[in-house]
């Protein structure tokens, strides 16, 4: 009651507004060249007195030149503030779209009294405040978008009124209260989303029962009570999402009304009883999602009626029984995952004609049983997780065939025999092979030094026997290693990785010795150990809990996430449009965008992707990215870097983090590289970049056959000014870069520097972390050591890592250089000079500091910035912007 009194008054207050409006004779002329000044619409101009030329406005067709009002007015995506007041005197108007400009404080109410208007869209700016109740008075409106503001309170109950509705998109504010059950009582909504807010209560029972529902996505909510079947009953619905909430009930029956219901994510609530078979019916389905729920029964095997079903999430409810064979006519199935569940029986083999499966994750069932020797027919397979099981027999040597596994986790299973030789074939492995607590024996084989990617090995609580091969050495990027609880011996090997470890990675060895386990070795246990380690001790120990690359995985994951959450309906346009073209063309482009108004045409997507399938065009190639050289038509060369094949499954505020990372692009920074778009396509998430000719200081420095000849110190100084600049423009928004180090500084034709992967810092937010990936450590050899105990990423901790990268410029040493001993890295190096009784002059690279006497004097005092900004203490390190200051006196000097 109180609502319609307060509604009558505003609508009453409009009024009379337009009354002394029209007295004072505003027409669109004059609201139009007060906008323009108001909003200082840069491509308005002014002396053109025909504002219906204007960019983004439309008039009426009809009508003399006085007459003529404004009819649609769209200002998207152009930098805009200030006050929007005005915009209600355009009487006219049927669409209003100001979405992506940095418009704030709360919405004026006098846009309610717009009377005329069918499309709002206020998206993506920084309103604040409640949704003005005045909008029930638009009652022609067809669209409303208020989606990623900063908006609180509730649906205001005038809302009612527009019942014309058909798009409804509030997602991404900080909304409460419950979603009114009139909501329901839209007869022609089609599009409702109102996920990332504080919604409580239950979904509207009668939604979807009057309406043709096509979209629905409520999910990171706190919506509990039942899926209503209602939802269901038209049959249209493409897309529901309701992850992240506190929903309880079954799954309806009716679901299987849906023919066209691709997208199903209900993951992460409180559902319970069976899967219905009608699920069978829901011919369209791609992706369906329910894991962490206390779903029960067994999988039913209509799943394998969806044939175009690519992901199957059930992980983490109580399913019991067999993976059903079935399954394996799944042919475009590329990740099935029921870990976590109470599932039985043997390895389902079936699955192994799925040949596009990429993830198989069996992990924490009761399955039994060998391996098939064939496992690896699936030649796709990339993650291969069947830990926490009872499997036993041995492990199958055809392993080896899993040439593109990039995950094995085997352990806690009954697996007997050696480690087969063949596991050394896969020589894609990077993230883990686990192997722990299993009955495993014989030898540790040489064949794993074959393992150059691998950045955790676990063989632990076995009954490993014999010494740690010396190859082992070869396994160049082991960050985590675990070889307690076996029957290794004699000495364990020189190897840095080693050294850094804790002691509990080599304990329960009864007849292993030397570092780390601290007990000395006897004097015939060879030379490696008497040369590498005697009498040195390593004093520092990083612990490093997770490895810096995860960053960039986890980046990839919610990014993907959030591009897939974002474009659910953008994904079965392109799909339409797909069906047209010839299948010669493989890969789909599910979304793609460029930020840059500049450069939309000059960048096209096709050859973006067609630029990542050809060898020749790879520029570098990191742990869980490659970079690509692509030469647009338009004669445009741009940097292309394809992150790997990912996991869609996290959901957490992923569409914020999209934002961010359009955001980023919009960093006017000189010294920094900023996304200019991205491309999505099946899986794969491409983001791109201007191209920087130059390559990497990494490359500069420590490249034998680099494109410079001589290394030139005035290059290598400007270059470290212009990184420090980025870096405190960073800092100064706030922003803390994850990965400073020289292959992370881009350099362009005139070798400027460009601090690069700034995007990661945004996509990853380490205080939030997740259960995945808890940490971030950034690139070995730049970690300050604080970290070991604060597990965060820091101000100081950035300016530490910079001074490595000095370092790196004042001595042509890599971080982590060969040339050291066991332990000491390129920091220890320089900081102990002195107690070496070491000059200078030994350190910097003698190439550079004997050229000039006014070079030997610049370096001589970018040293010293390099050894306060590596200082142990962090509260001791200079700010960035005081790194500054003495770079350039240094450079003056
Ligand atoms: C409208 O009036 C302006 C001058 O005020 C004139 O330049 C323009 O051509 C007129 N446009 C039309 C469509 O009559
Ligand atoms: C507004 O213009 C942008 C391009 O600048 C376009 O993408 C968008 O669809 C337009 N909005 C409407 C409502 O037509
Ligand atoms: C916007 O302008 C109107 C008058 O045009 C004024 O009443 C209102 O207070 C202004 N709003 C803000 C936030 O400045
Ligand atoms: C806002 O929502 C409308 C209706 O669903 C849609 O057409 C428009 O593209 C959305 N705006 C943005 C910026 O995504
Ligand atoms: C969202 O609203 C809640 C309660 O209304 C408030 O505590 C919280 O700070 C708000 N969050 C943001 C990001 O505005
Ligand atoms: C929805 O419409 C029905 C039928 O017109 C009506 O009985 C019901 O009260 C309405 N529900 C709400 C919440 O307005
Ligand atoms: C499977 O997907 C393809 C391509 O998107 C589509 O043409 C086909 O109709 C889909 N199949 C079913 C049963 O929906
Ligand atoms: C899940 O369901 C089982 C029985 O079906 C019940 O015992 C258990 O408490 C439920 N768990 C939760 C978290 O609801
Ligand atoms: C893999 O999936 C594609 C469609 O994404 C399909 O055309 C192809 O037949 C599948 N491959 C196999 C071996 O089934």
């Amino acid at each position: 009651m109180a609502d319609a009194i307060s509604l009558f008054f505003s609508s009453l207050l409009l009024t009379t507004t337009f009354l002394s409006l029209s007295q004072a004779q505003l027409d669109d002329q004059a609201t139009m060249a007060a906008l323009q000044k108001e909003l200082s619409v840069l491509d308005w101009d002014s002396n053109q007195p025909d504002y219906c030329t204007w960019r983004g406005v439309i008039c009426t067709g009809t009508g003399t030149n006085q007459s003529q009002s404004v009819q649609e007015l769209n200002l998207s995506h152009r930098s805009l503030r200030g006050n929007l007041t005005l915009v209600s005197q355009l009487k006219s108007l049927k669409k209003l779209d100001l979405s992506s400009n940095s418009f704030n404080g709360p919405i004026p109410s006098s846009i309610g009294g717009i009377l005329a208007l069918e499309f709002l869209d206020l998206s993506m700016n920084h309103f604040e405040g409640v949704i003005p109740s005045s909008f029930g008075s638009l009652s022609s409106l067809i669209s409303l978008n208020l989606s990623n503001n900063f908006l609180s309170g509730g649906i205001p109950e005038g809302l009612k009124n527009l019942e014309n509705l058909q798009e409804l998109q509030l997602s991404g504010n900080n909304l409460t209260g419950s979603i009114p059950d009139w909501v329901g009582n839209f007869s022609n909504l089609r599009v409702f989303s109102a996920y990332e807010n504080g919604f409580t209560g239950f979904i509207p029972k009668n939604l979807g029962s009057v309406s043709n529902l096509e979209v629905l996505n409520l999910h990171s909510n706190q919506l509990e009570g039942e899926i209503p079947a209602s939802i269901f009953k038209s049959g249209l619905l493409q897309v529901l999402i309701l992850t992240v909430n506190g929903l309880s009930g079954s799954i309806p029956d009716s679901v299987g009304n849906c023919k066209g219901l691709s997208n199903l994510r209900i993951g992460n609530n409180r559902l319970t009883g069976r899967i219905p078979t009608s699920i069978g019916d829901v011919s369209s389905l791609t992706y369906f999602e329910a894991d962490n729920n206390n779903l029960s029964g067994e999988i039913v095997e209509e799943f394998a009626l969806c044939s175009n079903l690519t992901l199957l999430n059930l992980a983490s409810n109580g399913l019991t029984g067999m993976v059903p064979d079935k399954l394996g006519d799944l042919k475009n199935l590329q990740e099935l995952i029921v870990s976590d569940n109470g599932l039985s029986g043997k390895f389902p083999k079936s699955i192994l004609r799925c040949r596009n499966l990429s993830k198989l994750d069996l992990s924490y069932n009761k399955f039994t049983g060998p391996l098939p020797e064939n496992l690896c027919n699936i030649s796709r397979l990339q993650f291969l997780v069947l830990d926490h099981n009872s499997f036993n027999g041995f492990i199958p040597g055809g392993i080896g065939n899993c040439i593109r596994l990039l995950e094995l986790q085997m352990g806690s299973n009954y697996f007997t025999g050696a480690i087969p030789p063949e596991i050394g074939k896969i020589r894609n492995l990077q993230i883990a092979l686990n192997l722990s607590f299993n009955q495993l024996e014989g030898a540790l084989p040489r064949e794993l030094g074959k393992l150059d990617k691998l950045v955790s090995l676990d063989v632990s609580s076995n009954q490993i026997s014999g010494p740690i091969p010396q190859e082992i050495k070869g396994m160049m990027s082991l960050i985590e290693v675990n070889f307690s609880n076996n029957r290794l011996t004699g000495p364990i090997p020189a190897f840095g990785p080693f050294q850094k470890s804790p002691q509990s990675s080599f304990t329960g060895n009864s007849e292993l010795c030397g570092d780390p386990l601290g007990s000395t070795c006897r004097p015939n246990y060879g030379s490696d150990y008497d040369d590498g380690l005697d009498g040195h001790k390593v004093s520092y120990k990083i612990v490093l809990v997770v490895v810096g690359s995860g960053v960039t995985v986890f980046a990839v994951v919610s990014l993907v996430v959030g591009l897939f959450m974002l474009t659910e309906k953008k994904e079965k346009e392109a799909k339409a449009k797909m069906a047209i073209q010839e299948i010669i063309e493989p890969p789909q482009i599910l979304v793609a965008n460029v930020f840059v108004e500049s450069l939309r045409q000059a960048v096209d997507f096709d050859t973006c992707v067609k630029a990542t399938l050809k060898e020749a065009n790879k520029v570098s190639n990191g742990t869980f990215s490659t970079s690509f050289k692509a030469v647009m038509p338009s004669g445009l060369v741009i940097s292309v870097k394809k992150l790997k094949s990912v996991d869609r499954t996290v959901t957490h505020h992923q569409n914020k983090m999209l934002r961010e990372v359009e955001r980023l692009s919009n960093l006017t920074h000189k010294n920094l590289i900023r996304p200019i778009g991205y491309v999505i396509y099946d899986d794969v998430a491409l983001l791109l970049h201007h191209y920087m000719p130059n390559g990497t200081l990494l490359q500069l420095i420590h490249d034998v056959g680099a494109a410079m000849k001589e290394p030139d110190w005035q290059c290598r100084l400007s270059i470290a000014i212009g990184v420090a600049e980025g870096l405190a423009f960073l800092h100064q928004i706030a922003t803390i870069h994850l990965d400073v180090c020289s292959g992370n500084i881009f350099l362009d034709s005139n070798f400027n520097a460009f601090l690069g992967e700034i995007e990661i810092s945004k996509l990853l937010d380490p205080s939030k972390g997740t259960a995945s990936i808890s940490a971030v450590a950034g690139s070995f050899g730049y970690i300050p050591p604080e970290y070991a105990y604060t597990m965060q990423v820091t101000v100081p901790g950035n300016v530490y890592s910079f001074g490595v990268v000095l370092f790196e410029i004042l001595t042509s040493k890599l971080p982590v250089d060969e040339c050291f001993e066991e332990g000491v890295d390129l920091v220890k190096w320089v900081h102990g000079a002195s107690a070496r009784g070491e000059t200078p002059e030994q350190i910097m690279d003698a190439r550079l500091s004997t050229v000039s006497f006014a070079w030997r004097k610049q370096m001589l005092a970018v040293l010293k910035v390099a050894m306060l900004c590596t200082d142990r203490t962090p509260a001791k390190r200079p700010k960035m912007k005081k790194v500054i200051e003495m770079l350039n006196e240094a450079k003056d000097s």
